[in-house]
């Protein structure tokens, strides 16, 4: 819990309102953003209507009557207003306390503890080029499961990977025409794609008939179209494999479309038993007028699945077997109406766990030049974009840091961590274009600017030799694998005498920190935790400007600065680790 519920909780107690239990109370207090007039305030307008006086003489009348206690110092009344004012030595020594003795694991919690989440993302499509547009559902969904993770809960990353259909069926048709074994062995994934492309563009109608033909081969098990199958499949993988690592994302389980291509029954017999089921042409279909939507196909006249009966059965397996609190779909927005229909259908089958089903929609990502398109092979590969990125870190790094040992090394997380917070910044629902220049920028809102202030702190630590000090509360962390709390006495620089005003800001966003996690996973957005790491980082420069740290004049002062710098290096690595990006020592 952040340290604000528990003031705004704590000074509800200490009022008595006349017919107003503690919990509405504490719904009314609010935290002005100018924190000069006090910390917390108790509008008194909505009280006029019941205690039939002005809120002035209300907010008088509370001021007067309020015993000040340890954590709230001060009290008065303003314009209808109650201002309280904690006190923030003591909200300093609280906050510092916790991120030193939980370290790595201030912000998680085990409020998850026993309950799962599903979450489907990234779902690549084989022998498909894993293009820029693939890069939120993976970052997205990499960044949720970690918070998820975070916050206690048991996940399961799943790849519902693209590999049913007929494209399948071309894709043999054209190697069988032009694919050279060798060729196709030395392109990977590129020369796959490469006759994908080429049979869109030429394949003849005896071509066309040849790949349905060569489609019910997959279908019907034999033994040359899987084995070419399959061997494009684990083509497709293992490159996707290497972008996943690189990202540091991963999964649970890459049951894709296929897996479920015999399980599809039940959700028929369902259908059926429910009397869903309608003929339309040939077809079987889900009538969905009555609630707004087109139908959802179940069957195609021929007998043959659809996209929406695979999800079907999809829900019904991960139900099954994972027993979720709730299923996540990470996919772009243009697939709103499918998830709206999979949702409603699953609804009106009877399962009451329709209602835990999440569409996790984003925008569009395209690049700065305009080149998107996946038509016609004009496509942005993720992974060029990634290593353009890292080149660009690298150049970079070179010109402002020559000596620095880890050039290499340190351009792979300042490259790749740009991508993936280019990707996070934004409100994810937001379509976002992509500049280099920006994702890089040290100054901008970028991850680039994040890793550089962990990187100054970071020097601020090794020069007054902090690091060990911490580190011994670290290990006492790590052995136990729960936190500790810290008698007085051991650590006595968590204790301020006065404050100033920036080391105030950062401590009460270091104490914001579980509920911007929280709120994170509420709303399935991850940009939440992203915009912190940028204001915690911009508010780290201020305090560094306005306040020498080692060469303050008390030994006491310089230790309380210390320990704040180390608290927000700390902090700020648990912010990027929940986005996956990793921060370098130097840069
Ligand atoms: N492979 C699909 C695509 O690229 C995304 C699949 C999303 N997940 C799902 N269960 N439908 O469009």
């Amino acid at each position: 819990m952040g340290y604000k519920v528990h003031y705004i909780k704590h000074i509800a107690g200490m009022l008595n309102l006349e017919g107003m239990d503690t919990k509405d109370v504490a719904e009314m207090i609010c935290c002005p953003p100018d924190s000069s007039m006090g910390d917390f305030a108790l509008p008194c307008f909505k009280l006029a209507k019941t205690m039939h006086k002005s809120p002035a003489a209300i907010a008088e009348e509370i001021a007067s009557n309020f015993k000040c206690d340890h954590v709230v110092k001060g009290v008065a009344a303003v314009n209808g207003y109650v201002n309280f004012t904690i006190d923030r030595e003591w909200l300093a020594h609280q906050v510092l306390n916790m991120v030193v003795s939980y370290g790595s694991c201030f912000g998680a919690s085990d409020e998850g503890y026993g309950r799962t989440i599903c979450i489907d993302y990234s779902s690549v499509n084989i022998a498909k080029p894993f293009h820029i547009g693939h890069l939120s559902s993976t970052v997205i969904g990499g960044a949720l499961y970690r918070i998820y993770d975070f916050l206690g809960y048991k996940v399961v990353g799943i790849n519902h990977l693209g590999d049913y259909g007929t494209q399948f069926g071309k894709l043999i048709c054209a190697y069988k025409h032009w694919g050279v074994k060798e060729e196709v062995e030395k392109g990977g994934i590129h020369a796959v794609n490469d006759l994908y492309v080429r049979f869109n563009s030429e394949a003849t109608e005896e071509m066309e008939a040849e790949a349905r033909e060569y489609f019910r081969l997959i279908e019907s098990g034999d033994k040359e179209a899987n084995e070419l199958f399959d061997w494009f499949k684990s083509m497709t993988l293992e490159y996707v494999d290497r972008i996943y690592a690189r990202l540091h994302v991963r999964f649970d389980s890459y049951n894709g479309e296929r897996f479920y291509s015999d399980k599809m029954q039940p959700v028929i017999d369902r259908l059926e038993e429910k009397g869903l089921l309608k003929e339309s042409d040939g077809a079987k279909i889900v009538d969905l007028e009555e609630y707004g939507m087109s139908p959802c196909l179940i069957l195609r006249s021929d007998g043959a699945s659809l996209y929406a009966t695979r999800d079907l059965a999809a829900a019904l397996y991960r139900k099954n077997t994972y027993d979720f609190e709730k299923c996540l779909y990470v996919v772009a927005y243009q697939q709103n109406l499918h998830f709206q229909q999979i949702f409603k259908v699953l609804e009106l089958m009877g399962y009451d766990w329709a209602k835990d089903m999440v569409h996790v929609a984003f925008g569009m990502v395209s690049m700065e030049d305009g080149s998107m398109s996946t038509r016609q092979g004009r496509v942005v590969w993720l992974e060029d974009v990634i290593d353009k990125c890292v080149e660009k870190a690298y150049d970079v790094i070179n010109e402002k840091n020559p000596n620095l040992i880890s050039k290499k090394w340190t351009a792979e997380q300042v490259g790749v961590g740009a991508v993936i917070f280019g990707a996070l910044y934004n409100a994810r629902i937001k379509d976002i274009t992509f500049s280099y220049d920006k994702v890089l920028s040290f100054e901008g809102e970028t991850s680039v600017y994040v890793q550089y202030t962990c990187a100054r702190a970071n020097s601020v630590l090794e020069k007054g030799d902090a690091h060990e000090l911490y580190e011994k509360f670290a290990k006492k962390v790590k052995k136990t694998g729960k936190p500790v709390w810290l008698n007085p006495g051991d650590f006595p620089w968590v204790t301020a005498d006065s404050l100033e005003p920036s080391e105030y800001e950062l401590i009460k966003l270091l104490g914001d920190f579980s509920d911007v996690v929280k709120e994170a996973a509420e709303k399935y957005e991850p940009s939440c935790v992203a915009r912190y790491a940028v204001e915690l980082s911009q508010k780290f420069n201020k305090f560094y400007i306005d306040c020498k740290i080692l060469s303050a004049p008390e030994k006491t002062t310089r230790m309380f600065r210390l320990t704040l710098t180390w608290s927000v290096h700390r902090v700020l690595k648990n912010a990027m680790y929940l986005l996956g990006i990793e921060v370098p020592d130097e840069m």
